[in-house]
């Protein structure tokens, strides 16, 4: 083989790529400052960080959780805490702990689609709540409630997945009201809830009269932090909490410590990196909803999601959302078909756009995929 001449200079990269700076997509996943944090856990406690933990979770990062979602406003002590292998691992132990075969399980219409599967594995009778654009009918609600005597209500009320809707106070208000009155379980799972680019934060169900001792919130580090750390919460009454704590300790001992003790540093920190994901979330959020109106055909309809990662829309008959992916896949775009977030009488007509994922720039032009798939 013969060297010629040094290779030439290749041509420059498109404008818009010089210009973006630190990547955004580091930025997001708050890489470095979670690698520091594991570095530091390492190198200052390798042998805790790396020895067994107590099943409730190691207690520097409850006492920074505690303290959390007290400022947010729902007085928390550690010890009503216990942290699970994500939010997901919440809702099994969940499960395991209050469902018997045949149980009546209450979910939101459109639901969580991996909720349906963990009450569906427990062999629970899942029954959707009617609702609207704000959520669950309390009147629809109590109806069931009185009717079908079922035992939980599973609700996610902030920047819902899959609608990106959120329950207004009095409606939360409402729901508590109900449970205290007829002896529900409430799960308010809230992975979304700090994920809010404008309009004011609504109180937790679970400080609203009523609630307190019938009221399991759920939280998460996914949305916020990473979601391959494989870390959530949940904040529970005793018996139940203790309950729950048995049935994680036979599925996995505990969480890793690890990551438990990293997140416990990167807490100190969070605030700065989830203001700097709402920025960058909200212009994308931004860019979905301004490119819409082209995209979707005549007739259609969507909402406007004041945070999370989604928002819902619904095509006019006769669009069926879930024939048309495969089409609109040979577009190199795709959206999730709202038909399996229901636990019954599916609308095919509905479908999920996750807006936080992509640059507005690629919003735009995945819109125009998208436009082009569904005209055909
Ligand atoms: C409503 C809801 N609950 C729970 C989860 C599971 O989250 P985690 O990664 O904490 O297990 C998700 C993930 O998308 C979710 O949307």
């Amino acid at each position: 083989m013969t060297v010629t001449s040094a290779p030439a200079a290749l041509p420059p990269l498109a404008a818009r790529a010089r210009t973006v700076g630190g990547s955004p997509v580091r930025e997001i996943l708050a890489v470095t400052g979670i690698a520091a944090a594991f570095r530091t856990v390492l190198e200052e406690s390798p042998e805790r960080a790396l020895q067994y933990s107590t099943t409730e979770g190691e207690p520097a990062l409850r006492s920074g959780l505690a303290a959390r979602v007290t400022a947010q406003g729902l007085p928390t002590d550690p010890d009503d805490l216990l942290v699970t292998t994500g939010s997901q691992q919440a809702l099994s132990l969940l499960a395991s702990a209050l469902i018997d075969p045949g149980d009546t399980v209450l979910v939101e219409s459109p639901c969580y689609l991996a909720a349906l599967q963990v009450f569906g594995l427990a062999g629970a009778r899942i029954l959707p709540v009617p609702g609207d654009a704000d959520g669950v009918d309390p009147a629809a609600l109590e109806e069931l409630v009185r009717t079908e005597r079922p035992k939980l209500l599973y609700l996610v009320p902030t920047f819902q997945n899959p609608t990106g809707r959120t329950m207004p106070a009095a409606r939360r208000a409402a729901l508590a009201t109900t449970a205290a009155r007829h002896g529900l379980w409430i799960v308010e799972d809230d992975p979304y809830g700090e994920l809010r680019y404008d309009g004011e934060r609504v109180p937790w169900i679970a400080s609203f009269p009523g609630a307190a001792d019938r009221v399991v919130l759920l939280g998460s580090f996914s949305k916020v932090m990473a979601p391959g750390l494989r870390l959530g919460w949940l904040r529970a009454p005793g018996a139940l909490r203790r309950a729950c704590a048995v049935a994680k300790q036979a599925a996995d001992l505990h969480t890793p410590t690890l990551n438990q003790l990293a997140a416990a540093r990167y807490l100190d920190v969070l605030d700065g990196h989830v203001a700097t994901v709402r920025a960058v979330y909200g212009a994308r959020r931004d860019a979905m909803l301004a490119g819409l109106a082209d995209a979707l055909p005549a007739g259609s309809t969507w909402n406007r999601p004041e945070g999370g990662m989604f928002l819902w829309a619904r095509l006019p008959e006769p669009y069926d959302t879930t024939a048309l992916l495969r089409r609109v896949v040979e577009h190199d775009v795709a959206y999730v078909p709202g038909e399996p977030f229901y636990a019954a009488d599916p609308d095919r007509s509905t479908l999920r756009l996750c807006f936080v994922t992509q640059t507005p720039e690629e919003i735009a032009e995945g819109l125009r995929r998208l436009a082009a798939g569904l005209s055909g």
